[in-house]
């Protein structure tokens, strides 16, 4: 395999830092399935309190933080209205008719942001025949949707419309401090529109594994059920709780800088003859590119440029994905749009 020295396939791969292995290492621990690890209850407080919640709950990944959501809210045979780009959709393996037993139901949008009235009709009659309605769940920012941020206005009108149909609402917020760094909204302002909402530890923020999931209390008392079901519960997890309580302290406001590193990009790979960008706009972190024109596949374009030791994926046949987060700046992003032209020339 060729050497990556610039890695744009995802915020995922970033590596954590000195400072926080430092963290890290002289985490306070203890037993996180009997609530003794204060360094997870110091996690957890700051995320409740951030988000304006009752209480939160730490979790491997954000995959089970989507599932167990979906576990607590749904009965077998409701229905989840989402995104048709959705995570949960598309990249959870089949989580919710398996383990929340639970089907989905898609609504069809450019880059993953409904309005209110496609809620509204995505909705079920309530007739014995058809599944029951039961979570709206909206993702901000929207991943397959090219990092798009929704507006607070347009959340609180999608979830009034679930509430007003007896409804759950839930937000994955794999990028929750994306969108509030790029909008300005407070990450509360954002929560108070949502039964259950979670931010991921281990993309832009920049730690190696976690997410958290608040709600209320009540709420959180059943999800912590199903964390202990499905072998989430931990033991010292404290060493991996203050790589997130360092990146809250440390990692937020940064992610401006990302955000201008992959509108860089994109202005600079849009000059690139055969490059047609997917999406009119860079809100955040990511970057979604057609190669259709250059007369090559995503995947032989992905190859040529991991010969460079620059790294995107290849997210179908002709489109790619390119993903800024703090391991890469904006040198790196100048000469990886450089060795895109190269491979293209
Ligand atoms: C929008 C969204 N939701 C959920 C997840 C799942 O998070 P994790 O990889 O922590 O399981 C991801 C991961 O890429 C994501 O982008």
């Amino acid at each position: 395999m060729n050497q990556v020295n610039i890695d744009l396939y995802s915020d995922t791969h970033t590596k954590p830092s000195a400072a926080m292995r430092q963290a890290m290492a002289e985490a306070e621990v203890g037993d996180e399935q009997q609530f003794e690890d204060p360094t997870v209850n110091k996690l957890c407080d700051m995320v409740a309190t951030l988000l304006g919640k009752e209480r939160a709950v730490f979790l491997p990944s954000g995959t089970m933080c989507n599932q167990i959501s979906f576990r607590v809210h749904c009965r077998p045979g409701d229905e989840i209205i989402l995104d048709f780009s959705a995570h949960p959709i598309n990249a959870e393996s089949g989580g919710p008719p398996a383990l929340a037993m639970a089907q989905t139901r898609a609504i069809h949008t450019e880059r993953g942001i409904f309005t209110a009235d496609q809620v509204q009709e995505a909705i079920r009659p309530r007739r014995r025949h058809s599944p029951l309605s039961r979570v709206l769940s909206v993702e901000n920012t929207t991943n397959f949707g090219g990092g798009a941020v929704w507006p607070v206005e347009q959340v609180a009108a999608v979830t009034a419309v679930a509430h007003e149909n007896g409804m759950a609402s839930h937000m994955d917020g794999a990028r929750l401090m994306n969108a509030v760094v790029e909008s300005g909204t407070p990450a509360g302002d954002y929560a108070r529109h949502f039964d259950s909402i979670w931010l991921d530890l281990s993309k832009g923020l920049g730690c190696p594994i976690g997410g958290v999931l608040a709600g209320s209390d009540d709420f959180i008392e059943q999800a912590w059920r199903f964390k202990q079901q499905m072998g989430g519960a931990m033991r010292q997890a404290g060493i991996v709780a203050a790589a997130g309580v360092y990146a809250l302290e440390h990692n937020v406001e940064r992610l401006r800088e990302d955000h201008e590193n992959a509108r860089a990009f994109a202005r600079a790979i849009a000059q690139i003859p055969g490059i047609a960008l997917s999406h009119d706009r860079c809100d955040t972190n990511i970057v979604f590119f057609e190669v259709a024109e250059t007369g090559l596949t995503a995947a032989e374009v992905a190859e040529r440029l991991a010969g460079k030791g620059v790294r995107i994926g290849a997210m179908g046949p002709s489109q790619m994905r390119a993903v800024t987060h703090l391991d890469v700046d904006g040198d790196d992003l100048a000469a990886a749009a450089q060795a895109l032209r190269e491979v293209l020339a």
